[in-house]
């Protein structure tokens, strides 16, 4: 047993609403996340558009909010056109950001009827690498304009009378990246950003847009990009974007472990630009952060095995790219950075887990009939998804620390908790990868309590993972007691996740 851990959760002390819009996701036509992931004509679930029914259970029981598409690198190359209209007209494309084949069966009118179907809220992305202000202003009258032009008739007359009212639009994607297709300096984006707002805006003023931050916090241009975009864009959108996908070294787990600071850090630096731009330009610091990329990522894998095998082959429809196969580890790691985007939520405006299914997703399908399941991180997205609402709370926490090399001295348990009215939640990383901790948690008067706890099974090892045969990484029960001094006690095992959820009373 590790030193023990007090947490103090003051009820009088809420901060900020918890964003639904924090537990996004994302869907690229990358891999097998469209075809072969949610849409498979051919599996017995599949309904009248071709999208399985089991996939679909999945992402309503993972509680998505709002799901990001098409794309992601995707997007810079891409022309909305060819995914409306009879499905056999629709041309077969060259994919060069993934070097697939795009068959295009799948477009805007099926993901939308797909998304109303999940519950969920579509945010879509416009293609600023090859095209620009027209292209992005005639989707957006195809989209949202009731009738009586020519882009919303045709819209009309491929079935869809009424418009898709969609809000949120993503100005492009990781346009600071090399990789991009239409890369651009923040100048030339930063112009095209706003030139395409103020357009979009004058179609739509009631659209929410997102302009394209930095594709990472080490990106040797992070910081006078986030400056040039904001300072071009002032006035002219509602959120820059923020990537951050973190990966194990297999050598120092601890600062993987400790991922939510490295984020915590990013999201403040973001946080002081978007404060320092406002401070000189109007209407420039009214801007939230759309975290609309975050993960963990096997990058070194995709860069040493994925990419040589697709980028030099043929090109394949839905390659299996990037499916990383989340361990217990991982599902602690991704559990403890909701943690952060909970306790950002002041600046926080929402977040997309990248990506939903196959591609290093939580939601994983096998082709030809097979099965749909969930990998060990769907877990503690599910369970913050469904609990985390109301106001943020950052708890008082007594414990151990953790020394790391990349990322500073952090605190063993991670923490944070939502009021809403009479409920509070309580979601616990611990980090320490060798021994349990005792757990002390002042919350006041409470009843009803339940907690779960995602950790090492019974057999298993940290690396432990979940397959089409087997999950054994699931939520268990928690033991719990409540003493007579009120304080609720429990046993937090090495390398957990846990969410706590009780009644408030007086
Ligand atoms: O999510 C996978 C890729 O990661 C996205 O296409 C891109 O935006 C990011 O680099």
């Amino acid at each position: 047993m590790s030193t023990p851990t007090r947490i103090v959760v003051d009820r009088t002390a809420v901060g900020a609403v918890v964003p639904r819009r924090l537990f996004g996701s994302f869907v690229e036509h990358m891999g097998r996340c469209v075809y072969d992931g949610i849409h498979s004509p051919e599996h017995p679930s599949a309904d009248a558009d071709g999208f399985r029914a089991d996939v679909l259970e999945l992402v309503r029981e993972l509680g998505a909010t709002v799901v990001r598409y098409p794309g992601g690198n995707f997007v810079s190359g891409y022309r909305w056109e060819d995914g409306v209209g009879p499905r056999t007209d629709r041309p077969v494309r060259l994919d060069a950001a993934w070097h697939s084949t795009e068959t295009n069966q799948v477009g805007l009118h099926e993901f939308a009827t797909w998304a109303d179907a999940a519950g969920v809220e579509l945010m879509e992305a416009v293609n600023l690498g090859t095209r620009g202000v027209a292209e992005a202003a005639d989707l957006l009258e195809y989209a949202n304009h009731p009738a009586g032009t020519a882009l919303s008739e045709r819209r009309r007359a491929n079935g869809r009378d009424e418009p898709f009212g969609i809000r949120l639009w993503c100005l492009g994607n990781e346009m600071d990246g090399p990789w991009q297709i239409g890369h651009k300096t923040a100048d030339e984006y930063g112009r095209l950003a706003a030139e395409t707002a103020r357009m979009m805006r004058f179609i739509d003023p009631t659209v929410e847009l997102v302009a394209a931050g930095s594709s990472n916090h080490e990106m040797p241009t992070f910081g006078a990009w986030e400056r040039g975009v904001l300072t071009h864009t002032a006035g002219l959108i509602d959120h820059i974007s923020v990537h951050a996908y973190y990966e194990e070294d297999p050598a120092d787990p601890a600062s993987f472990l400790a991922s939510g600071a490295a984020l915590d850090r990013y999201i403040g630096d973001v946080a002081d630009i978007i404060d320092e731009v406002g401070a000189t330009t109007p209407d420039g610091g009214t801007v939230g952060i759309s975290v609309d990329e975050w993960n963990v990522w096997n990058q070194t894998r995709w860069n040493e095995v994925d990419k040589p095998r697709v980028f030099t082959g043929d090109w394949p429809i839905a390659p299996r790219l990037i499916e990383d196969d989340y361990t217990v580890t991982d599902a602690v790691v991704v559990g403890s950075l909701l943690i952060t985007l909970i306790r950002r939520s002041e600046r926080v405006s929402m977040a997309n887990l990248a990506q939903l299914v196959n591609v290093i997703g939580p939601i994983r399908t096998e082709p030809d009939g097979g099965a749909a399941w969930r990998q060990s991180t769907f877990h503690p997205f599910k369970l913050t998804a469904e609990a985390a609402s109301g106001r943020v709370v950052v708890p008082l926490v007594e414990g151990a620390t953790i020394d790391t090399a990349r990322h500073g001295t952090v605190d063993a348990v991670d923490a944070v908790a939502t009021i809403d009215g009479e409920h509070v939640s309580v979601f616990l990383a611990h980090r320490d990868l060798d021994a349990p901790t005792e757990v002390a948690l002042e919350l006041g008067a409470i009843a009803d309590v339940e907690a779960v706890v995602v950790t090492i099974p019974a057999g298993g090892d940290r690396h432990t993972t979940n397959s089409a045969d087997a999950e054994p990484v699931a939520p268990a029960e928690l033991p719990v007691s409540v003493g007579d001094d009120g304080i609720l006690r429990l046993t937090l095992p090495a390398l957990a996740w846990a969410r706590i959820r009780a009644r408030l009373v007086d």
